[in-house]
């Protein structure tokens, strides 16, 4: 029993925010942002949506795709660092926005990392025989937890989702996947603050230091990259596509070049998405699916790494 990607769907919403509408408002430059992240621009929710709503879209077609009703779905993880509330889970308000109701629903929480660990939870469920169909989703706002006027930061992120439908089947699909996670780097990128008492203890904005965690994202990346490929006995030149976490394509050149992968054969999405945390990997691939760069059978390398640290990787073939 296998796992395997029958849908994907990807939601951005409609407010862009150029390199240049930034340096209006903080000491930046487009020529900064660009050379420093490969960011030219990023999506900015509206005011009025939440998660949820994102997460929604991005669920609805991938459904479409998956060519299955919403009450066919049994199971469903919603990846996401900024939820709609501290409770109940985006997951229950997406399945009630789904129109249904009974199966479980909950989030998970490795920030950056959390849609390839959402996946692997989702893929272990269905190879257990336990569930069929499951909605796996990265769902973020980071514009809500940007603090606006601190430039080392707020250039970065931006907002989207992406969704897939992961449905039991006899051929792989997810050939493996693996995660990791080392708590003793948990102040180096943080939201570090806390409602209590009614009141907002502690900054709640992001709080980075961004060489080591650059730094370490090489690191992890490679590795675990790594990790996958020999678990499968591959070589890194079997694999077609790379779908790193897009946080700054630095990372992603010196990840695929650790790796021996031209960049032809990276999906990129952060010029255009910047950093949306746990939606950025079903985002890329939703994209390079939809476009038809991935085909039938080709191996396709997932990675995800970020505030934990959290890092980890899945392996499918399509
Ligand atoms: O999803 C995982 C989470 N995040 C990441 O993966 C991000 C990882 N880190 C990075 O991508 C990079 O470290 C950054 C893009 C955040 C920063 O790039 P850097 O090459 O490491 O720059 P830096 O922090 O060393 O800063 C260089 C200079 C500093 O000025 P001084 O001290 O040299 O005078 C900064 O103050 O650039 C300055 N700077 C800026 N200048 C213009 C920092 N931010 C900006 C800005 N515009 N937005």
């Amino acid at each position: 029993m296998y796992s395997r990607i029958i849908g994907t769907g990807s939601y951005l919403p409609e407010k862009i925010l150029t390199n240049h509408d930034l340096e209006q408002t903080v000491d930046t430059n487009d020529e900064w942002i660009r050379s420093r992240t490969g960011i030219t621009q990023r999506h900015i929710a509206a005011s009025d949506q939440s998660a949820s709503d994102l997460a929604f879209n991005a669920s609805q077609k991938a459904l479409e795709m998956a060519k299955i009703n919403a009450d066919e779905i049994d199971l469903i993880i919603v990846a996401t660092t900024t939820p709609d509330m501290l409770f109940p889970s985006t997951a229950c308000i997406l399945q009630e926005k789904l129109g249904i109701s009974g199966c479980p629903a909950f989030d998970v929480q490795a920030v950056c990392s959390g849609f390839v660990y959402a996946l692997a939870t989702a893929d272990m469920f269905i190879r257990a025989g336990k569930y069929r169909n499951a909605l796996v989703v990265g769902s973020e706002i980071y514009s809500n937890i940007v603090d606006w006027s601190d430039r080392t930061t707020c250039v970065l992120f931006g907002d989207g989702a992406g969704a897939v439908v992961l449905s039991q089947s006899e051929q792989p699909g997810i050939l493996s996947s693996h995660l990791h996670a080392n708590g003793s780097y948990s102040k180096v990128l943080s939201v570090p603050g806390k409602i209590c008492d009614g009141v907002i203890q502690g900054n709640p904005y992001i709080n980075m230091e961004g060489n080591t965690v650059f730094k370490f994202a090489v690191k992890v990346l490679a590795e675990v990259a790594h990790e996958a490929i020999a678990e499968n006995n591959l070589q890194p030149s079997d694999i077609d596509w790379l779908i790193p976490h897009q946080a700054n394509i630095r990372i992603i050149r010196s990840t695929a070049k650790k790796l021996g992968l031209p960049m032809e054969k990276v999906v990129t999405t952060v010029e255009k998405h910047g950093n949306t945390s746990a939606a950025s990997v079903p985002l890329a691939l939703d994209i390079a699916v939809r476009d038809g760069r991935i085909k039938p059978d080709q191996y396709v390398l997932l990675e995800g790494v970020g505030g934990g640290f959290t890092w980890g990787a899945a392996l499918l073939r399509w």
